[in-house]
C-alpha cells in the first residue's frame, strides 16, 4: 500500500516538473515543426523588418507571401490589425508579425529621457515609466520597443547622452533592467506587456569626439569592464531582445561582429533572444568599407549571427543565394528564424495575434501621476543660495526663457507619439498653481533656445525688474539632442547666455532651471544665478513637477548620472577614472601662472592649465533643501577571503528642517592590482527618506565578484590586496576605510 502510494506521489511529481518545462519545450517543438514546414524564402521573409507603410498593395502581397516577418513604426490599431489579418489569415503559415516601435521614454504619456530617469536613482521610476509606456503602445498593436539603450557613454557632445542612463555601468544596469521589467511586464505574453529590446550592441556610446555613428577603439578588457555590464544585466532580466549598434570597435562594424554577437551574447550568455540589426546597419557594413558589396554584407552579418535584417534589404536579396552557394549554411538561417518564433511565441502571438481596441487608453491619472513624480525625482539642485523653495514673502514672480512654455520642447527626443497639447508646461502649472498667491509676469525673452534676436531680452528684463525673484527656464530644444544630434559646443545655445547676463544686472535673486538632453557648459551661468535645477527634459507633466519643486511641495532628491564638464576641451571626464602617474595636485592654472617662470614650475601634474583637474560637478552631486550628514563608514572586518562577503555601513542624518530623499553611493577601489584601477567605482547605492532630524543606517554586502575586473588574458579576475570604501553623497567626498581581500 504504502509503496503503491509512493509511487503515486511521484507520478504527480513528475507529471508537475513537465508540465513545468512542458511550455518552453513545447515551444521549441512548435518551433521546430515550423521550420520544418517553411521554405527558404518563408525563413529568409521572418528575418526581413520592414518600415510601415500603412495599407500599401505591396507590402500586403509580401506578407501573404510570408516574406516580411516584422513592421516597425505602424501605429494604427486598424492598419496593425489588418496586415496582422492577412500574415495570420492569409499567408501559407499563419505566422504572426511583430509590430516594433521606439518606445523609449513613453508612447503617449511621457516620462523625463531616460538621462532624467538615471538621475533618480530610483529604478522603480524607471521600472513604472517603462510599463506605462508598454500598457499604452500595446493598445495600438505595439509588441516590442527598441529600449532600453543600455550604452554607457561618457560623452556629453553625443546626441545620444539623452537616451542612455550616463556614463556608470553598474547604475546603467539598474536602471536598464528595470526598464526590461517594466516592459516585459510579470509574463510577456500579457497583451499589456511588450518586447524589450537592449541596445545598441555595444560600444556605442564610445564614438570618437562624441559624433554619433563614429568609430570607437575600445580594448578588450574595457569593453567587458565598462560597455558589457548593463547588456549582461539586460539578458539576466530576461530582455526578449537585443540591436546591433551602428559603430564599428576596433575596425569591426558590430553587424559583422561574431565575437560580439556569438561569442559573447550567444556562447557565453547563452541567450536565446532575438539580435535585430539597427536600421540599415547590415548594408553599412559597406558603407564601414568591411564588405564589398551587400551580399557579402548579408554572409558577415549572417555569420556574425544578426538574426532580422532591419530595413536593410540584405538578406531579402542575397541570403537565399548564398545559402544555394553553400557559403552560408541553412542551419544559420534556421537559427536565426528560431530566434525570431520564439519571441513571437513569447509574446503569445500565435494565439492571440489581434489587439483589442480599446478607449482611453493614454493619460490616464495614474500615469500622469507617475510620470509627475518621476519628473520630480529626475530633477537634480546643482546651486541653492538659500532662493530654493521659493518664499512666500516674494510677491511678484518673472518667469523668463525659451522653455518655461514650450511643450513640445521638454518632451526631448524619442517622443514620436507625444502630443504638446497634453504637456503641462512650467508657466501653466505656475499660472495654474500659484497664480492667485503671487503676481506671475511672463516674459520669454526668446522664442527658442537657438533665438539669435535679442529684441525679447529687454522686454525681459524690464519684467524681471518689476518682479522679486526671476524663473529662468533656458537649455535646449529636443530637437538638439538625440540620434545624430550631436553638439561640439554644448553651451546654452542661442542668446540665452546674453539673458542670463543681462537678468543679473538687474539685482534680482534669479533661479535657473535647466532643462535639456544633456550636461551642458554652464559655468558663468551657475555663477550668475542664485539658485540652479537641472530638469533634463521632463515630459509630458515637467511643468507641475518643477512648479512643486521650485515652491517647496517637493524637495529635489535627483544626482546626476553623469559627470558635467566646465568646459568641452576637458571630455571625456568621468569619476571611475585612473589615478596616473602623476595626479593632478599642486597644480597652477594660466591666471596665476606668474610670468617669466621656468617651465617645471607648474606642478608636472595631469590636468589643463585652464580648467585644472576636476569638474564642474562630479557624478553623483546633487543638493536637497535639507542637509545630510554621513557618520565615519564601519566595515564588518578588516579582511576577506574571496569566498566571502564584508558588510560596510554607515548612519545617515538629515541634519535639515525638511523631510527628503538623499541617494547613499556605495564606491570602491582596488588601490593595487596587476592592471591599473579607477580611482573609484560605483557598486551599490540606496535611496532613502528620511524626516528631519532622523538618522537610518545603510548597509552594503561587497563579495569579491564585485569588485574585479577583466584582465589582460579576458578573464575576470580578483586579486588579493588593500580595497578602499567610500558611502558617499557623490563620486568626489566622503572619507575612505580599507579592507584586505586574502
Ligand atoms: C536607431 C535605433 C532605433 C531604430 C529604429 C535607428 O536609427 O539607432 O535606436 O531603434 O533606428 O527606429
Amino acid at each position: 500500500m504504502f509503496k503503491f502510494k509512493s509511487l503515486f506521489l511521484l507520478l504527480i511529481i513528475a507529471t508537475l516538473c513537465f508540465q513545468c518545462k512542458s511550455p518552453n519545450s513545447s515551444v521549441e517543438t512548435k518551433i521546430d515543426k515550423l521550420i520544418s514546414e517553411m521554405t527558404i524564402e518563408e525563413k529568409i521573409g521572418q528575418m526581413n523588418q520592414l518600415t510601415g507603410l500603412g495599407l500599401n498593395d505591396d507590402m500586403k502581397a509580401q506578407i501573404k507571401n510570408g516574406t516580411v516577418g516584422s513592421i516597425l513604426n505602424e501605429v494604427d490599431v486598424n492598419i496593425v490589425n489588418e496586415l496582422q489579418r492577412i500574415a495570420v489569415e492569409e499567408s501559407r503559415l499563419g505566422i504572426p508579425l511583430i509590430f516594433g516601435r521606439d518606445v523609449i521614454h513613453g508612447y503617449k504619456t511621457i516620462f523625463p529621457i531616460p538621462l532624467g530617469q538615471a538621475a533618480s536613482w530610483n529604478p522603480k521610476v524607471a521600472e513604472i515609466g517603462a510599463r506605462i509606456a508598454a500598457q499604452e503602445a500595446s493598445s495600438v498593436g505595439i509588441r516590442w520597443t527598441f529600449a532600453p539603450m543600455v550604452d554607457v557613454t561618457r560623452d556629453p557632445r553625443w546626441g545620444r547622452i539623452a537616451e542612455s542612463c550616463g556614463e556608470d555601468p553598474y547604475l546603467t544596469s539598474i536602471m536598464g533592467a528595470a526598464m526590461v521589467k517594466g516592459f516585459q511586464g510579470d509574463k510577456m505574453s500579457d497583451a499589456s506587456s511588450i518586447a524589450a529590446c537592449a541596445k545598441h550592441f555595444a560600444g556605442y556610446g564610445a564614438a570618437e569626439a562624441g559624433k554619433d555613428y563614429n568609430t570607437t577603439w575600445i580594448p578588450e578588457m574595457l569593453l567587458r569592464d565598462v560597455f558589457l555590464p548593463p547588456f549582461k544585466a539586460a539578458v539576466d532580466a530576461g530582455a526578449a531582445s537585443f540591436m546591433c549598434s551602428f559603430n564599428d570597435i576596433n575596425g569591426v562594424p558590430s553587424s559583422a561582429n561574431k565575437h560580439l554577437n556569438v561569442d559573447i551574447l550567444r556562447n557565453e550568455w547563452k541567450y536565446d533572444g532575438l539580435l535585430v540589426s539597427d536600421w540599415g546597419s547590415i548594408e553599412q557594413i559597406e558603407d564601414h568599407g568591411a564588405a564589398e558589396n551587400l551580399k557579402e554584407a548579408a554572409e558577415k552579418a549572417i555569420t556574425a549571427g544578426v538574426d532580422m535584417d532591419m530595413m536593410g534589404f540584405a538578406y531579402n536579396y542575397h541570403l537565399k543565394e548564398l545559402v544555394n552557394s553553400g557559403k552560408v549554411s541553412e542551419d544559420l538561417v534556421d537559427n536565426a528564424v528560431r530566434n525570431i518564433l520564439r519571441i513571437k511565441f513569447r509574446l503569445g502571438l500565435f494565439e492571440n495575434p489581434y489587439t483589442k481596441v480599446q478607449k482611453d487608453a493614454f493619460y490616464k491619472p495614474e500615469a500622469l501621476e507617475a510620470a509627475k513624480n518621476a519628473a520630480i525625482e529626475s530633477a537634480v539642485l546643482l546651486k541653492n543660495n538659500s532662493l530654493l523653495p521659493i518664499d512666500k514673502k516674494f510677491k511678484t514672480i518673472a518667469v523668463v526663457g525659451p522653455l518655461a512654455d514650450a511643450a513640445l520642447e521638454q518632451f526631448g527626443t524619442w517622443s514620436f507619439d507625444a502630443e504638446p497639447a497634453h504637456a503641462i508646461t512650467p508657466l501653466a502649472a505656475i499660472k495654474q498653481m500659484y497664480g492667485k498667491e503671487y503676481k506671475i509676469i511672463a516674459e520669454p525673452g526668446l522664442v527658442f533656445s537657438r533665438d539669435s534676436n535679442a529684441t525679447g531680452i529687454t522686454k525681459a528684463v524690464a519684467a524681471a525688474r518689476k518682479a522679486d525673484v526671476v524663473l529662468v527656464f533656458a537649455g535646449e530644444e529636443a530637437i538638439l539632442s538625440g540620434e545624430a544630434h550631436c553638439r561640439a559646443d554644448i553651451s546654452l545655445p542661442g542668446l540665452q547666455n546674453q539673458l542670463i547676463a543681462e537678468l543679473k544686472k538687474t539685482g534680482k535673486p534669479i533661479v535657473l532651471v535647466v532643462m535639456a538632453g544633456r550636461p551642458l557648459t554652464i559655468e558663468k551661468q551657475i555663477s550668475e544665478s542664485d539658485a540652479v535645477l537641472y530638469a533634463f527634459h521632463g515630459g509630458t507633466m515637467a511643468g507641475p513637477a518643477l512648479a512643486d519643486l521650485i515652491f517647496g511641495k517637493a524637495v529635489p532628491s535627483g544626482k546626476l548620472p553623469v559627470t558635467f564638464p566646465r568646459m568641452v576641451g576637458q571630455i571625456p571626464v568621468y569619476y571611475a577614472h585612473k589615478n596616473t602617474g602623476r595626479p593632478g595636485t599642486n597644480f597652477v592654472t594660466i591666471d596665476k601662472i606668474p610670468i617669466g617662470v621656468f617651465q617645471t614650475s607648474l606642478g608636472n601634474t595631469s590636468f589643463h592649465l585652464d580648467a585644472g583637474d576636476k569638474p564642474m560637478y562630479p557624478f553623483g552631486f546633487g543638493l536637497s533643501y535639507t542637509t545630510f550628514s554621513y557618520s565615519k563608514v564601519k566595515l564588518s572586518a578588516k579582511k576577506m577571503d574571496a569566498k566571502a562577503k564584508i558588510t560596510a555601513e554607515c548612519t545617515i542624518t538629515n541634519t535639515g528642517k525638511m523631510e527628503a530623499k538623499e541617494i547613499v553611493q556605495l564606491y570602491v577601489r582596488d588601490v593595487a592590482a596587476s592592471l591599473a584601477r579607477p580611482i573609484r567605482e560605483l557598486k551599490g547605492f540606496e535611496k532613502i527618506t528620511l524626516k528631519a532630524g532622523e538618522s537610518k543606517t545603510v548597509k552594503f554586502e561587497i563579495a569579491a565578484d564585485q569588485i574585479g575586473f577583466w584582465n589582460l588574458e579576458n578573464k575576470y579576475i580578483t586579486e588579493p590586496g588593500e580595497f578602499r570604501v567610500w558611502i558617499s553623497k557623490d563620486s568626489q567626498s566622503g572619507e575612505p576605510v580599507s579592507f584586505r581581500l586574502e
